[in-house]
């Protein structure tokens, strides 16, 4: 009785408190009708559904109080003031978030089946490479992004040259008269300006054009005309497009560029163009019924068909895609153009001796042809004339012909086929031309992003530049390897870019770097390369995958431990969820820290994702929802119960990294664990809400999300049910597993990034074993991946939860089965333990904040009445000691503001741990919680900042 009696007194003073600041800002007559006065400060606190809690010993529990005003108010400048923030500038309307998407659903890539019952790759439509000058290869990944691999004289750097976002994602590059042009999925053409001043940071400017052919006086026509692709004529004074409406185009910018419209063939379209013909200026096209056209502007009429003549049965439609033309195959002056067909094959149409011949090469056994390159030839010596080709299965196969055909009858097999597989663990990009460097040395894109280079032994490779050794020719070897090229984070891959700074890495100019590389501070150098790859081990689809050793089942507790705390805003705001499933908020409002319930009509289990000042919880049957302010409203959405919603028991464990911005793109997604092991992408840039199932690695279930996209964008780590660590690509939908040794075992608990250094992308995933000791998972552009495993602190201590939040590049706090807080940070380049123990241990520590002995958490600040009110009942609160137990739990703690970690007790209570010099921590502060029996005043740990 006593008890609750205090509770009322300070819940009084709370009061007191609120109304005497409030009622300094805004005269007193309007504290009767204050709801104007908080409509107009801040409309997030008109919601009427938060309240405030006392705990009522009668009842056993918690009831609700009555507020005198309705006192959810912030607007003062103090410690609260960027609660405002989460204020919704402007919203969308409410709308229907998943009926109008299924327009894109259809867009995804679709895996066909093969002949072979092989499991087709999907099609990476936006990969390109582009040769700009020997040292500079400019690229599209899938991601969308354009980036340049450049030889800056010591070796092959990577520059970023994203469009801007408003572009969308780009699918090719051109360079036209020394223009450099941009296409977008989206059919803009953009044009790379160099913008002249202090840092010359080069743009991307819309190309706007003008069609001069087009005379009649359809403005619309004009002003609609969207590119799909182009080639670029082999003096590179020309560009031709293929539009998405099916017509050619073409862009002279031989003087200032001009725009002419060819259209298209007569009841056909252009689908692709195949070759430009330089020689002869003409053009050949596709459409996408599958014939061959040829645009010739001087003859009459200017469009052609190809037809295929009775004798030869003709094979299959043509793939509406590039092809290529060489001259003097068949003897003086004759023409071949060679092209796939749509089932894979390779034909040729050949003119020699003004006649046009088809000639059918056919593929290698079983095999589909999916793009062709042609190999750059050794003029002088060599005989052999080499096609390189793509399969559907990701495997290069090369078709070598002799110089001189003309002898060869008409439709026989001439060449030989020969395969150079694919590299280790990877395949290469289905559809995707390659790149020929030099003699000897092509460049393909790898369906999981990456690049590779086949090449011959002994030249080439990844730290060959573009000169070709003198002496190269006479030793030159015929066989060919393959290396495979790091790429940049965009498409969820480790290679940096290149710096302003002097060193290895300049974006100009490399200078060898003298300093001596020390493992994880250097940045510089490049790793030994026949290791890297086998990192990453390639996930197949098909084929008896081994039965997982002992797989276990997540405790049922484990969402609610794991999750049951989550920061929203850093310093002002934090989420609790109790262990009754109800949803409370601590938040300085006016000065004073409260506990704001957010009710919800179900038990919460967990919160397991923000995003944009939103929070997504979980509740006891593994809905999602979604809670939101917008607008003047604060509102639940069930996720769960959207199209292909899913329910989940797991998500992402942190939301950034401390100093780390990240601008947000149309990709982003929060990502969850489903019920049965797989991994989930819900998307929510603008709120356009989706869901996507990622599957899970073949024959493992999922069992959390180790980290996402802070260590690596585009990347998920998660680990399996059988405790190793595998990871999805969020570009490539590709599950990769990491080497990992047979007797580490992963827990099943999220994980931790420590990383550095913002710039680099060096940095480690701390982990737990399953035996409860510290792993780190590192990479370095050095070393590669490495793990390391930290052991626990003292014997007999193992480590329990999952580790917690990192500090300063060099800091992690984890929690003992000994109720410690232990600290692992690095001193010198050696890693160390220190115990931070409890927060009642001693004295010592904190003591400004909290008093020893049993009163300790009396409020710093507080209205002269209730303090004295506290103090009659002292003895009470003596005696309900007994549920208090400071040592730490092992609820995953939260990281609140910059050096300070929230972590719970074990009665219920959270205890702030403050970093105050370098690796000094000290508990600054024990928050009562509406969780707690041990009566702390919950209501008010701090009064005043
Ligand atoms: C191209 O497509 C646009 C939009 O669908 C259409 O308005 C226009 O008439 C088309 N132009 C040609 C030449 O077909
Ligand atoms: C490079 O490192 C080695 C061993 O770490 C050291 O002995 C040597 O003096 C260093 N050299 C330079 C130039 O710093
Ligand atoms: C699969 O099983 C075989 C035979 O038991 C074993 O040699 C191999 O290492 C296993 N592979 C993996 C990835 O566990
Ligand atoms: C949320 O949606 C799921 C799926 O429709 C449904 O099973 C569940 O009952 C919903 N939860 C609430 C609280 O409405
Ligand atoms: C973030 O929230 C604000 C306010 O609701 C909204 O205007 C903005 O579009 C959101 N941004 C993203 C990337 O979803």
């Amino acid at each position: 009785m006593h008890a609750t009696m205090s509770m009322f007194h300070l819940i009084c003073g709370i009061w007191g408190l609120l109304s005497v600041s409030f009622c300094t800002v805004v005269d007193c007559a309007s504290c009767c009708h204050p709801y104007q006065f908080f409509q107009q400060s801040n409309r997030r606190f008109e919601q009427k559904t938060d309240t405030f809690w006392k705990f009522s010993e009668e009842a056993d529990r918690w009831v609700e109080v009555q507020l005198p005003c309705d006192l959810m108010i912030s607007g003062s400048d103090g410690e609260c003031g960027k609660v405002k923030n989460r204020k919704k500038e402007s919203l969308d309307q409410e709308h229907g978030f998943d009926d109008k998407k299924t327009r894109l659903d259809r867009k995804e890539a679709k895996i066909v089946a093969g002949p072979l019952d092989v499991v087709l790759m999907p099609l990476r439509k936006r990969i390109s490479l582009n040769k700009m000058s020997e040292t500079s290869v400019w690229v599209t990944g899938e991601s969308g992004s354009i980036y340049e691999r450049f030889w800056n004289g010591l070796e092959w750097v990577f520059a970023p040259h994203d469009l801007p976002i408003s572009a969308g994602h780009a699918v090719a590059v051109f360079i036209i008269n020394q223009m450099i042009l941009a296409l977008s999925e989206s059919g803009n053409l953009y044009e790379m300006h160099l913008q002249l001043g202090e840092t010359s940071q080069p743009v991307w400017v819309e190309f706007s054009y003008t069609l001069n052919q087009i005379t009649d006086n359809d403005q619309e026509k004009n002003s609609l005309i969207l590119m799909k692709s182009g080639v670029v004529s082999d003096d590179g004074t020309r560009g031709y497009f293929c539009t998405k409406n099916g017509t050619l185009v073409e862009l002279d910018a031989v003087e200032s560029p001009r725009w002419t419209n060819h259209g298209q063939p007569a009841g056909a379209n252009v689908a692709a163009i195949a070759v430009v013909a330089s020689k002869r200026e003409v053009v050949y096209t596709i459409s996408s019924a599958g014939d061959l056209y040829e645009y010739d502007r001087k003859s009459k009429p200017s469009w052609k068909k190809h037809i295929w003549q009775e004798k030869t049965a003709k094979v299959s439609p043509l793939l509406p895609s590039k092809g290529c033309i060489l001259h003097g195959l068949s003897g003086d002056h004759s023409e071949s153009l060679f092209l796939l067909t749509k089932e894979g094959t390779l034909v040729e149409r050949r003119l020699h001796q003004r006649k046009w011949k088809w000639v059918v090469h056919g593929s290698p056994e079983h095999q589909t042809l999916t793009s062709i390159t042609l190999a750059l030839q050794d003029e002088s010596s060599e005989t052999f004339i080499s096609l390189f080709f793509p399969t559907s299965t990701g495997s290069v196969f090369e078709y070598q012909m002799p110089k001189q055909l003309g002898t060869v009858p008409n439709n026989q097999f001439p060449g030989a086929w020969g395969s150079h597989e694919h590299p280790l663990h990877a395949k290469a990009a289905r559809g995707i031309a390659g790149l020929p460097l030099q003699v000897g040395r092509i460049l393909f894109a790898l369906d999981d992003g990456r690049l590779a280079e086949l090449h011959l032994a002994g030249l080439g490779g990844e730290t060959s530049g573009p000169s070709v050794p003198q002496n190269f020719r006479r030793k030159a070897s015929t066989k060919y390897v393959w290396t495979i090229l790091d790429v940049p984070e965009s498409e969820g891959w480790n290679a940096e870019y290149c710096t302003e700074e002097r060193g290895p890495r300049n974006c100009m100019a490399g200078t060898k770097d003298e300093s001596n590389d020390s493992g994880i501070s250097s940045v510089t150098g490049r790793r030994k390369q026949s290791q890297a790859q086998n990192y990453y081990l390639l996930l197949g689809t098909s084929g008896e995958p081994n039965k997982s050793s002992e797989e276990y089942n997540l405790p049922d507790d484990w969402i609610r431990s794991n999750f049951r705390l989550r920061l929203l805003y850093e310093g002002k705001s934090f989420f609790l969820i109790t262990n009754d499933g109800l949803v409370f908020e601590y938040v300085c409002i006016e000065n004073v820290w409260v506990w704001l319930r957010h009710d919800s009509s179900s038990t919460m289990n967990g919160i397991v994702g923000s995003y944009n000042g939103s929070l997504f919880m979980a509740d006891t049957f593994g809905s999602l929802f979604l809670r939101e302010w917008s607008d003047n409203e604060i509102a639940w959405r069930n996720c769960t119960a959207m199209r292909k919603g899913r329910s989940i028991v797991g998500g992402q464990p942190w939301d950034r990294l401390p100093g780390k911005a990240r601008r947000a793109t149309t990709e982003d997604s929060i990502f969850f664990v489903s019920k049965n092991g797989r991994l989930l992408q819900f998307m929510v840039y603008m709120r356009e809400f989706k869901w996507k199932d990622c599957k899970n690695p073949q024959n493992v279930k999922v069992a959390s999300i180790v980290d996402q996209e802070l260590f690596r964008e585009n990347i998920v780590f998660v680990t399996g049910r059988n405790g190793r660590l595998y990871q999805y690509n969020k570009v490539t939908d590709l599950w990769h597993e990491h080497y990992q040794s047979q007797h580490l075992i992963l827990s099943e608990f999220p994980g931790t990034v420590i990383s550095p250094s913002t710039k680099s992308l060096s940095g480690s995933l701390f982990m737990l074993s399953r035996e409860g000791g510290l792993v780190e998972y590192q990479w370095n552009t050095w070393y590669g991946w490495n793990w390391v495993e930290h052991g626990t602190p003292y014997k007999g201590v193992i480590l329990v939860g999952s580790p917690g939040p990192s500090f300063e590049g060099n800091q992690l706090l984890l929690i003992g089965s000994d109720g410690n807080v232990h600290l692992r940070y690095m001193d010198k380049n050696a890693w160390k333990w220190k115990d931070c123990g409890f927060p009642s241990m001693g004295n010592k520590i904190g003591e400004a904040h909290i008093g020893g002995g049993v009163h300790e958490e009396k409020p710093v600040r507080i209205d002269e009445n209730c303090a004295s009110g506290l103090n009659k009942d002292q003895d009470n609160l003596a005696d309900l000691n007994l549920n208090c137990e400071p040592k730490v739990a092992s609820t995953r703690p939260i990281p609140f503001s910059e050096g300070s970690v929230i972590f719970e007790l074990r009665d219920g209570r959270l205890a702030e741990l403050q970093l105050v010099e370098e690796t000094e921590w000290t508990w600054s502060r024990i928050i009562g919680t509406p969780n707690s029996l041990c009566l702390e005043n919950y209501w008010i740990a701090l009064a005043s900042s």
